[in-house]
């Protein structure tokens, strides 16, 4: 096993009616004046931001409104929060929403106490030291981002989408209520479930191979969300689905299923490219590339897509041939993703071809003007991206 930190300090305060809770729970993080962020309309339609801001208020705080995060979130919209915080000397953000949400809220915190540019951090230009502290009331399972030390941001000069990574912004407390995740359209339902699946298969395709607890809890996980994920397509409304989903998307993505591995991410940088250029859906431009990346390195670790074949994909394993298991595991999790109404593809994904200046293009960005690589599982050159990126265009 390798050596490893497990660091997982947000509070999850889990169930029906968990929102009743959130001006304690702001004010024993030391919170007085809140910027509430949300994002488009979700929250505003189901009431949930207006009860929020009710509950803040009776609860003696004072609260600053700020909304419009579109998914992917830009940039522009974390230096207006910046502002505003700065303004209304607010010293609490509370994101109610999603992944997006919380990721601009995380870069808001960055930037209030810093004096340079906030988008430096991302560009690895310099480091945050402090932030301020954030929290969020969950409405999609997805991302991960309430208990990730992670946020990832759209600079729309140059449609550059980057991750940054650091401790310090990880949210104080999670408020999860799976009624809330009632009014997801299915589209993002099945998006935000390949996603978190991503979270723990780039974490499970390691070469560490004597992790055993770690990969039975990853497996665990990846067989609860396929199977749940059907349930709520079916029944929106079913609560022991939603629930075993909502809180499946904080374990793949708070470092659980990553213990004593090493990790391997390429699959989410190459799609950080495409939903950069392309403003597609995250989950769904993962699921677009992940067979091609999977059929690119599979020779790498054989063994380790039959595992995932058989005991996630229940492909029966023919101790004859590894390899054609392992490949049967692939097309598995590819009729799975169709059957939950995600692409396998790049067409598929954005409803035409992709030229090869685009690929290029997306190349040039995910190797950092062609000086870095991606990937452990197989290390990836930016002629192994080209590669992948090309067989997920079908060509
Ligand atoms: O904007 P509104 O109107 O609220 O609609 C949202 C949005 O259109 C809607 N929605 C959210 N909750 C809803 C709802 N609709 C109906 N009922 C509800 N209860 O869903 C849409 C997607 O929301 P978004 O926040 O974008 O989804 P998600 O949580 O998937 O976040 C995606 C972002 O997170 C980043 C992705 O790259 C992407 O930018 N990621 C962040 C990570 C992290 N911080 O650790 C890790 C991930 O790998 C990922 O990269
Ligand atoms: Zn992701």
């Amino acid at each position: 096993m390798k050596d490893f930190i497990y660091h997982a300090p947000t509070e999850v305060v889990f169930g029906k009616e968990s929102e009743e809770q959130v001006a304690r729970l702001v004010k024993k993080y030391g919170g007085h004046k809140v910027l509430v962020h949300y994002g488009g309309s979700s929250a505003k339609r189901s009431g949930l931001l207006d009860k929020i801001c009710g509950l803040l208020r009776e609860g003696g705080l004072d609260i600053v409104l700020l909304g419009g995060v579109v998914p992917n979130p830009r940039l522009s919209k974390v230096h207006e929060g910046i502002d505003l915080c700065r303004k209304e000397k607010v010293d609490f953000i509370l994101a109610v929403g999603g992944g997006s949400v919380i990721d601009s809220a995380k870069a808001i915190a960055y930037g209030v106490p810093y004096n340079g540019e906030v988008w430096d951090f991302y560009l690895g230009k310099d480091d945050a030291k402090e932030c301020l502290p954030t929290a969020c009331v969950l409405t999609i399972p997805a991302a991960g981002s309430e208990m990730s030390e992670s946020s990832v941001i759209t600079n729309e000069d140059g449609d550059v989408k980057i991750g940054y990574s650091n401790q310090i912004s990880r949210p104080k407390f999670a408020i999860m209520n799976p009624v809330r995740t009632f009014t997801l359209p299915p589209y993002q339902t099945a998006a935000g479930v390949t996603d978190m699946m991503m979270h723990t298969m780039e974490r499970y395709f390691s070469h560490d191979d004597d992790m055993t607890l770690t990969d039975a809890v990853a497996e665990a996980v990846l067989r609860t969300m396929k199977d749940c994920v059907h349930d709520v397509l079916k029944d929106p409304e079913d609560y022991r689905a939603r629930a075993q989903i909502m809180w499946g998307g904080s374990i793949a993505h708070n470092d659980l299923t990553g213990c004593g591995l090493s990790g391997d991410w390429a699959t989410h940088q190459l799609e950080h490219e495409l939903s950069g250029m392309f403003d597609v859906t995250h989950g769904a431009g993962l699921a677009a590339i992940w067979p091609s990346w999977a059929r690119y390195v599979l020779r790498e670790n054989v063994s380790r897509f039959v595992r995932f074949a058989v005991n996630v994909m229940d492909v029966p394993n023919d101790y004859t041939d590894p390899e054609e298991t392992a490949r049967k595991g692939i097309e598995a999790m590819e009729r799975f993703y169709h059957s939950i109404g995600m692409p396998i593809n790049i067409p598929e994904l954005i409803g035409r071809d992709i030229t090869d200046d685009e690929i290029e293009e997306m190349v040039r960005k995910c190797s950092h003007n062609y000086t870095i690589t991606q990937g452990q599982f197989k290390v990836l050159t930016p002629a192994d991206m080209t590669a992948i990126y090309k067989m997920a265009a079908g060509r």
